[in-house]
């Protein structure tokens, strides 16, 4: 199958009318959408990402009005939070109304929703009158794409179209959050603070512990190699100075290591802005992954705001090399 790309956002509407998948932009990262009405689409989504079935989609919808018809109800914290962050990177797990195919959700009693804030993408899905389904647009355990040579790096001639909406914004996932008897519970660190959320709601907020295994629903942060260059990936305090550093690369914060090439590095914010570099990171990573190091290091970052789902996204890519 060839894919195309392209900005047409009618073009996208029919192929996904009828029951094709297509690559489209958000402010976090690229999203693989489907009719999250239709069955046959959303086999399309797994397949593609060769995504185990036991993990759920999110639904993405352009207002509050549509969304409302797919879930239950909106507990009092998730109406606070939607009407503050929507549109935004913010995924709000609710509990699902029967119309909502249970492939989506894995047969759970809650599914994720969200109002992404992209232009482009917020008037595709004005147009049309089914929610979006979408995981981010890479091959499971991959990095997720934040361009649209990003997305065909991994899904080139597996998809019909990518829509180009440009670089992401945020350039991290949403942040996901949950509800326990009435208790908001982070579930996945995203490109909402944890600060932002206890500030809005005027509390402390939880974090789900994300080493439980098999426990609870079946949320990324517990998955646990996840976001993974090719490349072998290290935290740079591993670095052995014995061995020839020419062919490592380095991701930094703001500052160069001496202990490695200038060229082989790349630093996400020069100025040290939490933002930039997390706008910054999974680009890093793709880019990093083509240049045929032999190890790629990171550092770690303050662990703080942004800081801390960079943090997260890090322990879990280098997970899968320090296993
Ligand atoms: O920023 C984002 O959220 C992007 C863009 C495209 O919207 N999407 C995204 O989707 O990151 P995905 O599928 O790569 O990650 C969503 C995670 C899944 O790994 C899943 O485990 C968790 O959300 N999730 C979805 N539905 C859930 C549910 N009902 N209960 C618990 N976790 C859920
Ligand atoms: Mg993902």
């Amino acid at each position: 199958m060839n894919t195309k790309t392209g900005t047409n956002i009618n073009e996208a509407i029919s192929l996904l009318r009828s029951g094709e998948i297509v690559a489209i932009p958000t402010e976090t990262v690229y999203g693989l959408a489907g009719n999250g009405t239709d069955e046959k689409a959303i086999q399309k989504i797994f397949k593609a990402k060769k995504r185990p079935l036991s993990n759920p989609l999110i639904l993405h919808f352009s207002n509050l009005e549509h969304l409302s018809k797919y879930v239950k109800n909106l507990p009092k914290h998730a109406k606070i939070l939607a009407e503050h962050f929507w549109p935004g990177p913010l995924t709000l797990l609710l509990e699902k109304s029967e119309i909502i195919p249970a492939t989506v959700n894995a047969g759970n009693r809650r599914v994720a929703v969200r109002i992404p804030n992209h232009e482009m993408t917020l008037k595709l899905l004005s147009k049309i009158d089914f929610p979006l389904a979408a995981p981010s647009a890479n091959l499971y355990g991959r990095i997720s794409p934040t361009t649209v040579e990003h997305v065909l790096n991994q899904l080139d001639q597996i998809i019909p179209y990518v829509l180009n909406g440009g670089e992401c914004n945020n350039g991290i996932e949403s942040t996901i959050v949950g509800f326990d008897e009435n208790s908001p519970i982070i579930y996945r660190l995203g490109a909402i603070t944890v600060e932002q959320i206890e500030s809005c709601l005027g509390q402390k907020i939880k974090i789900h512990n994300h080493n439980i295994q098999n426990s609870g629903p079946d949320a990324s942060g517990m998955v646990k190699f996840h976001y993974a260059p090719r490349t072998p990936m290290y935290n740079i305090e591993q670095i052995c100075t014995k061995e020839e550093t020419s062919k490592f690369g380095y991701i930094g914060f703001d500052t160069l290591n001496h202990l490695i090439p200038a060229e082989n590095q790349f630093l996400l914010s020069e100025e040290g802005d939490l933002r930039i570099a997390s706008r910054n990171l999974y680009h890093a990573m793709h880019h990093m992954d083509q240049k045929h190091f032999e190890k790629i290091f990171i550092c770690d970052f303050p662990n703080e705001e942004l800081g801390r789902s960079m943090n997260d996204r890090i322990k879990k890519a280098i997970a899968k090399f320090n296993a």
